[in-house]
């Protein structure tokens, strides 16, 4: 297992946002490296970059053309390079985007198993047999090329999947067995993907929509045909690169087994991550809404089984937010971001902040689609780092998306001020790293129940955290010598009746 992932707290950084450092309105990996300084001072250790490949962007990089080219969008090769060298020297470690199960339909391999002649990437791809065929439970896009068939798609109609067979045949006239030949090359090309990013000082991947490589594989939580390719893949990186780590897009305790060394907690109805923040969604209140109506038996209980089935083998990775998903400012003042994060990077897992995300960027609504991000265009927005041109983002008078300067709501800003959400974050993850109760230890829910004060520890240490904006008590009784080491608003107090914890506060007693 790989040594790194245990201390590491990953920066997420979506290239076209960033920083532009030649004006052309497009962040690129030049702008990234002059701004390495700014993720090391936040404390945090390593970089998922999203796709940084050659590509048309029809779903923001996740269409790809060329695997083993970078986007001339971003720089050029020795750019990147320069990228992932000087992050090493600052220590920071940078995991890239694996988009495994799809590639864009303009990608050479893609077009040549578009020819309506056998050829040698005939079946690297999943077609039908004829071009009136549209099987159940399927997406098939027909009439775009001269095949006899219709080619089957994970996402957008511009990501045709690549085959790595079936587990499940249920018409050999087209489907392949996942241990086919051709879904064998499929895979051991993936591999040679992996080997020639990781060989040019990738620390890992990401890797997207994980679990969606086999079809006919059975639920999210089963999925054993693809996790039997993970597992593979595990071996030949544990044999290979030993340090290198995979965390996956797959939302389930069956990631860790398939051999991912992290899988993210992602926003899905119901499951802890989204029951703390993000619950409004499905009709309820999360346990962050300062007027109550949360849940906390049901995330300490989600949370738990979560833990239980994953902690010896591979850990949780828990974000802020991420380029899909809106942000959680607005919808919560900045204090309110300050408990949410420090609950989730107090709970085990490796913690995940999203660009901006440090100094409160808002999500932006309504606001018109841009390489098809649709609703996740608002959350794509350029860097705040000062009240410059574009907020400090380019010099270009057009820019990927409209800046939002705001006076407070920037790095420079937030360096100046002592009491800002990025001084804050700075702290607590200096206070996260100096204790390895969080890293080391494991976790015990000792009191949760609807909105009232969550409780839990991590070896010696205990965190209270109240959401609500009225003073709570926790019947829980501390050690008679509890100190607190660390809080959010004011401190918690040991009482005969349990811990006083004051409104929208989160201490942490040792
Ligand atoms: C998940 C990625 O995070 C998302 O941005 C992308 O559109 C889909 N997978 C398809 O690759």
């Amino acid at each position: 297992m790989s040594v790194w992932l245990k201390s590491a707290v990953f920066y997420e950084i979506y290239p076209n946002s960033f920083m532009d450092s030649d004006g052309d309105g497009y962040g690129d990996f030049k702008g990234i490296t002059s701004r390495l300084d700014h993720i090391k001072s936040l404390g945090a250790n390593a970089i998922w970059l999203n796709p940084h490949y050659r590509s048309p962007f029809m779903d923001g990089g996740y269409d790809i053309s060329d695997y083993f080219k970078v986007s001339e969008r971003f720089g050029t090769e020795a750019d990147f390079d320069e990228f992932i060298n000087t992050a090493h020297a600052k220590g920071i470690k940078v995991i890239l985007d694996l988009v495994p199960g799809h590639t864009s339909e303009q990608n050479p391999d893609f077009l040549r198993s578009a020819e309506n002649t056998r050829n040698d990437m005939y079946d690297r791809f999943i077609w039908t047999n004829g071009e009136w065929d549209f099987p159940q439970g399927y997406r098939a896009v027909a009439g775009r090329h001269n095949r006899k068939g219709n080619y089957i798609v994970n996402f957008f109609s511009t990501q045709p999947a690549l085959n790595y067979g079936f587990n499940e045949v249920t018409d050999p006239s087209w489907q392949m067995s996942y241990k086919s030949e051709s879904a064998l090359k499929t895979r051991e090309w993936l591999k040679s993907v992996m080997r020639f990013w990781l060989d040019r000082g990738a620390d890992g991947f990401r890797v997207d929509m994980a679990d969606s490589l086999v079809k006919n594989d059975g639920d999210r939580d089963e999925k054993p045909a693809t996790s039997e390719i993970w597992r593979d893949i595990r071996k030949m990186l544990d044999e290979e690169y030993p340090d290198a780590v995979i965390v996956s897009e797959w939302s389930s305790p069956q990631s860790i087994r398939a051999g991912f060394h992290a899988d993210f907690m992602l926003d899905h109805h119901g499951n802890p991550y989204n029951l703390l923040v993000r619950a409004e969604e499905c009709g309820k209140h999360s346990y962050f809404d300062k007027n109550g109506g949360g849940d906390a038996a049901a995330i300490a209980d989600g949370f738990t089984k979560w833990y239980d089935a994953v902690k010896n083998n591979g850990y949780i990775a828990l974000i802020s937010c991420n380029h899909d998903t809106p942000r959680l400012a607005p919808y919560y003042t900045e204090d309110q971001l300050k408990l949410i994060y420090t609950t989730l990077f107090t709970l085990p897992g490796v913690p995940f902040v999203y660009y901006g995300d440090e100094i409160g960027m808002k999500y932006v609504k309504d606001m018109p689609s841009v390489e098809c991000g649709f609703a996740r265009t608002g959350t794509r927005t350029p860097m705040q780092w000062n009240t410059d041109k574009n907020a400090g983002f380019s010099s270009a008078d057009t820019t990927f998306l409209p800046a939002d300067v705001d006076k407070r709501i920037n790095v420079a800003a937030q360096e100046k001020d002592k009491k800002s959400l990025l001084n804050f974050l700075r702290g607590f993850f200096q206070f996260r790293r100096s204790r390895k109760e969080f890293t080391d230890t494991d976790l015990e829910f000792l009191y949760a129940k609807g909105s009232e004060p969550l409780v839990y520890r991590r070896g010696g240490l205990t965190v209270a955290v109240n959401p609500l904006a009225v003073k709570q008590t926790a019947p829980v009784a501390l050690r008679p010598k509890a100190k607190a080491v660390f809080a959010v608003g004011k401190e918690a107090k040991p009482s005969k009746d349990g811990i006083v914890v004051p409104p929208m506060s989160l201490t942490v007693f040792e």
